[in-house]
């Protein structure tokens, strides 16, 4: 488990949890808004799919308590850093916290792995909530583009 102690605003304890045997199901039903979808995959089930078919990519499940409410994947690219990518909070779960609870709990382990290499991940131009929160945490865009994509990095040292 991945925890750094953070909570929602309801004062659910959010965690990062491997996909195991008993939660795959709920992790792959992980659906954005239907409005996200240009943005996002319509299901996280193709994140966990990429998960299984790449060497580069580990999903795990995002847990409020006890309940799975989302999904987030992470990777080392050839160059050493760090990506964060496929994060999704199902969309009844949205604005309560988590999204913010789970990036920061992925991107302190990601550090704690070694701080010195950049955490990266892409967004969507037109995602204005992903790009208002990722730029909250502290990532900057770098001027680079990934299918469309702009690329951003915190720098942590
Ligand atoms: C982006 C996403 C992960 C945020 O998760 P969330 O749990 O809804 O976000 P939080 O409630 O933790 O809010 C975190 C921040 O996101 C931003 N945000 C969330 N909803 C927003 C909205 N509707 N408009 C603008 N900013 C918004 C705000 O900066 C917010 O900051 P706050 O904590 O000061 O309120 C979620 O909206 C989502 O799953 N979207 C669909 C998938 C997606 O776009 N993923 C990102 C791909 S790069």
């Amino acid at each position: 488990m991945i925890d750094s102690g953070l909570r929602d605003r309801a004062g659910r304890h959010v965690t990062l949890r491997p996909v195991d045997d008993d939660n795959w199901r709920a992790v792959a039903d992980v659906a954005p808004r239907d409005d996200q979808r240009d943005w996002v995959a319509a299901l996280a089930a193709r994140y966990l799919l990429l998960s299984m078919r790449s060497e580069v990519w580990t999903s795990v499940a995002v847990y409020a308590d006890d309940t799975v409410v989302g999904h987030v994947m992470w990777g080392v690219d050839d160059d050493g850093s760090r990506w964060l990518g496929g994060m999704v909070v199902d969309a009844s779960e949205q604005g309560r916290g988590v999204g913010r609870a789970a990036v920061r709990t992925l991107t302190d382990w990601l550090a704690a792995q070694d701080g010195h290499q950049p955490i990266r991940l892409s967004y969507h131009p037109d995602n204005v909530s992903a790009a208002t929160l990722y730029g909250s945490l502290g990532f900057t865009p770098t001027g680079a583009t990934a299918d469309d994509e702009l690329v951003a990095e915190l720098t942590l040292s």
